[in-house]
């Protein structure tokens, strides 16, 4: 596909009242300096063992060595708190912005880049979750509630002081508090990870926009085929081929674009802005 039938078939969107999905993975929080998940940077000691993230965001790890999972937490909140939005995940703000009731993010990223770029909650599914956010391991599970006040970053290696593990226990029940994000043990609901929410939406969507994802979770996976089969557009936009760049080929009109993010996505927000 060339760069102007590119710029046509988007164009056609902006016309209709079609509605315009954006799938976000790590690599658009790349360029903000937050470590995709199945880079090098991932791994963390325990003892005198090496954890893979995979072995870390566990319900199992958690039940087991509770503190440990969550010193790698705090250390994580740290880089996530002190990376800025970068112009891509601007462009998907004003994405929103030109969209507006026909836009719908789905991210897997809990870095909460999306939202302070300018996001809106309600149009913003969070399905890995949030980890500026906590529930409650016992019966207050219900509830999400922000991070314990007095609860701070830690750098790598830092211990928790015993206070520090006090806040990290509910208020209201006295039980663990975990972080609010989807582990590898664990599947999609609605209630946290607006399951259902994602798959209505892809069901309604014309045009998708799959950022910087590898494609090894399931959810973003059933969404890209529920638009493919509803005869859609995708547009994948990766650094590097991946398993979401054929079918967007092989949709209706839609191409794999290699780049970064944060220079293709203002290109796409300018396309539409001409408009
Ligand atoms: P990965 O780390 O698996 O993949 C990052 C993707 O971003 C790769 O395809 C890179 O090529 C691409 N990439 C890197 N830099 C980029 C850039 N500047 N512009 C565009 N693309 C770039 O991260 P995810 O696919 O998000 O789930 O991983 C999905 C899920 O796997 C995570 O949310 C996490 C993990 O298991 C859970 O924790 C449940």
């Amino acid at each position: 596909m060339t760069i102007n039938q590119i710029r046509q078939r988007l164009r056609d969107f902006i016309h209709s009242s079609e509605k315009v999905t954006v799938l976000t993975g790590a690599g658009i929080s790349a360029e903000s300096g937050i470590p995709t998940f199945r880079g090098p940077e991932g791994f963390w000691t325990v003892g005198s063992r090496e954890y893979h993230p995979q072995e870390m965001a566990t319900f199992e790890m958690f039940t087991r060595q509770p503190f440990e999972v969550w010193k790698w937490y705090l250390y994580r909140i740290g880089i996530c708190a002190k990376a800025e939005p970068n112009s891509g995940h601007l462009a998907v703000s004003q994405l929103e912005e030109l969209f507006t009731d026909n836009f719908t993010l789905i991210t897997q990223n809990v870095d909460n880049l999306h939202l302070r770029a300018g996001n809106s909650p309600d149009r913003t599914y969070q399905i890995h979750g949030n980890i500026f956010f906590t529930r409650c391991m016992g019966e207050c599970a219900g509830r999400i509630q922000s991070l314990p006040e007095g609860l701070h970053a830690k750098k790598k290696g830092e211990v928790l002081t015993e206070k520090e593990k006090q806040l990290l226990h509910c208020p209201r029940c006295g039980k663990l508090l975990r972080p609010h994000v989807l582990w590898f043990d664990e599947t999609y609901n609605e209630e946290y990870y607006r399951f259902h929410s994602s798959i209505q939406t892809a069901s309604q969507t014309d045009l998708l926009l799959i950022v910087g994802t590898s494609g090894t979770t399931n959810l973003p996976n059933q969404v890209a085929w529920q638009v493919y089969q509803n005869g859609g557009t995708i547009f994948d936009i990766n650094i590097d081929r991946n398993p979401f760049s054929e079918i967007a080929e092989k949709s209706r009109g839609g191409t794999f674009i290699q780049g970064s993010s944060a220079s293709i996505l203002p290109e796409i927000v300018e396309i539409f802005c001409k408009e």
